[in-house]
Parts: C-alpha cells; structure tokens; sequence
C-alpha cells in the first residue's frame, strides 16, 4: 500500500515510517514541522535506503490537503498530526480544538473527495478520563477527559465513528497509546521535545545526558507499590509495529470503525523506570521528591487483549529496552536533532 502519514516526521510517526517501509509499503509524508524537525527525513532515507517523499504544509489548509490528494496516489492514512501538550491546551483550548479538529475535517473531506477509505487514528489512552476502571479497555463509556487535548482526541474519535458510519466501505482504527517511550536500536531518531520536556522518559534522559540539573519527582504519596505513579510503558517500536498491523488489518476489518488499545498491561512506578535507566547509564541520576502534579492519577494501564486478538499484535520490548534505546539516541545526539 501507498500510506499517508501525517505528522511523519514527529517522534511516534518517523518510527511508523521505517516499520511501514520495513514492511514494504510506500509511505509519503506531510509535516508542518510545527513539533518536529526537517532534518529527520533525511535519517529516515538513510535507515531505510528508500525514498521519503515529503509535503512541508499545515493540514488545516483545505486547499492544499486537496491538492496533495488529487496529484498523489494514497491507498490509506495513519493519521498523527496535531499538538499534543497536555498542560498547554489548557492554557490554548482554541488552538488546540481548531489544529486537531481542523486538521481531521480537511484530512477526511480530502480522503471522500478522493475514494480514500482507509484511516488509522493517533488518539490516547487519555480518553478513559480519570474514573475508568484499570486495566483501560476500549469498550469503556462514556469518554471524557480533564484537558482540552484530551477532548479534542475524544471529539476526533466521534468524527471519525460518524464519517465511517456513514461513508460505504470506510474502515476507520482509533488506536488509543499509554506511555510511548524508546527509541530507534540506531540511535539515529528518538524522541525531541522542544524546550522542557513534560514527559518523564525525556526529562530523565535529558538529566543523564546533563542538559538538565535533576529530575523532579512529582510526589511518593500515592497509593501504589513505592508511592510513586504507575503508567504503561510502550517502547515506540512496538507503537509502531501496532500501526502497520492495524492499518494491514483494515481491509479485513468488519466493523467501519474499531478502537484499539497499545500498551503492555504492565504498571510501571516513575522510580521504577528512574532506577532502570540508572542501569542503562551506569551510574545514580540525580533526582528530588517533590509535590504532586495537578491532574496525575495513581496508576493505570491498558488491556491490549483486543489489539492481541484482531491484530495480531503484541509489545515485547522490555523497561530494560526502552530504557537503553532512549540512552543510545540521547548520547549520540544529547541537543536531539539538528537544525532549527
Ligand atoms: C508519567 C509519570 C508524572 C515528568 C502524558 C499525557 C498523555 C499521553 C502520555 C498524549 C507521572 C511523572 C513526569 C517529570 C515526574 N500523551 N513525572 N517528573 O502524564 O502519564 O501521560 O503523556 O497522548 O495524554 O498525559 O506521562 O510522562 O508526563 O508522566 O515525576 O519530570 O511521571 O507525575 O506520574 P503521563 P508523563
């Protein structure tokens, strides 16, 4: 197949990239740079030895959506576009309700306009909101969320359940992630937050490659096995494998539309994952307890049994893994990638 992949060159879409070229498809990709770097498709090209043809524009421009589809030929799309800070959409809700909705109807109205009826959706794990029972599975309603981000992938999934439900043919995957974390075993492309980095597998390898002083705990109080949160880890390789397998599966697929979850179903506390990376490293991170932080839950994690099931899809990579790959991207590249 000929995949479109919006938001490619970000951290969770260029490794999509390689595992679909992996696989044998053709991939072509639109990115508006406006969380990723240009320099990462010419890694791309190396790693794979093949072509990566890329459109530089912003998918909430109608025009030029239609223009890439009526000029290239595209049998499907994983759909990973668009801003995805927690903290920041609540401080920018009209940014990120008219980006990540915007950038799905110019998308969709582009794939109907076209015959494209093949669609993997980007959403989280952040749908459940805060009273779902753990392990997470998909059939959990009602959805909801505490942050505009998180409503604007809830509002994506039900537009999306809509358009396929009434388009012919449609076949539509959300896949909800956990916590995507790693990197490429070449160390060439990994995760490259700009400024600092929200996430914890970032900040902790940022502290061990010594951009930042120490990492800051946010809180051993909670109710779980050290105090410290528990969330599912999932090494960005088997994200990846999850995309080719599901967008693979479409064809297939009875329902118009299916949700999926990629995770482990394993917890893992943030001292855990601190400690493991201190292994990769070899040697202690320096760390603080300190307050909690507004919006944290305790502790949740996925029931991948479905994506296992349907997909024929599981994660396999270990904390040890993820720990070490993160290492080997950060140490060969401790300012990620170059150019502005
Ligand atoms: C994990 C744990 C923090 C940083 C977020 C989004 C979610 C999804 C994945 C997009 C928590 C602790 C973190 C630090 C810390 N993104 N932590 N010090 O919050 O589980 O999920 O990313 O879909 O929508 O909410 O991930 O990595 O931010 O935090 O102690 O400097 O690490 O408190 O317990 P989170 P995270």
């Amino acid at each position: 197949m000929r995949v479109l992949v919006s938001g490619g060159a970000g951290y969770i879409g260029s490794h999509t990239v390689l595992s679909l070229l992996d696989a044998g498809h053709d991939v072509l990709v639109v990115d508006d740079f406006a969380n990723s770097k240009p320099t990462v498709i010419p890694r791309l090209e190396s790693l794979s030895g093949k072509h990566v043809p890329l459109h530089s524009f912003d998918l909430t421009d109608v025009d030029k959506t239609e223009h890439l589809f009526a000029h290239e030929h595209i049998d499907a799309v994983i759909h990973f576009a668009g801003f995805k800070a927690v903290g920041e959409s609540v401080g920018k809700p009209l940014d990120y309700y008219a980006n990540n909705l915007g950038s799905t109807f110019s998308l969709v109205r582009a794939m109907a306009a076209h015959d494209v009826k093949r669609l993997v959706f980007s959403s989280s794990a952040t749908v459940y909101g805060d009273s779902a029972p753990v392990p997470y599975h998909e059939d959990y309603q009602p959805l909801a969320s505490s942050s505009p981000y998180g409503w604007t992938k809830v509002m994506q999934e039900r537009v999306l359940t809509d358009v396929a439900a009434a388009t012919e043919g449609m076949k539509v995957a959300l896949l909800r992630y956990f916590n995507p974390v790693g990197a490429h075993t070449s160390g060439e492309i990994g995760e490259d937050p700009q400024g600092i980095p929200n996430n914890l597998m970032p900040f902790i390898s940022q502290v061990a490659v010594g951009r930042r002083d120490k990492l800051s705990i946010f809180g051993d109080d909670y109710p779980t096995k050290d105090g410290t949160c528990e969330r599912d880890y999932i090494h960005v390789l088997d994200l990846a494998e999850g995309h080719v397998a599901a967008v693979e599966h479409l064809a297939t697929m009875s329902e118009p539309v299916r949700a999926f979850n990629l995770g482990t179903g394993q917890g893992t506390s943030v001292l855990e994952m601190l400690h493991a990376f201190e292994k990769a490293v070899g040697h202690e991170l320096p760390h603080e307890i300190v307050g909690r932080r507004a919006g944290d839950l305790p502790a949740y994690w996925a029931d991948s049994t479905r994506a296992d099931n349907e997909l024929g899809w599981k994660a396999t990579r270990t904390v040890e893994d993820m720990c070490a790959d993160t290492w080997r991207w950060q140490s060969q590249n401790p300012q990620g990638f170059p150019g502005a």
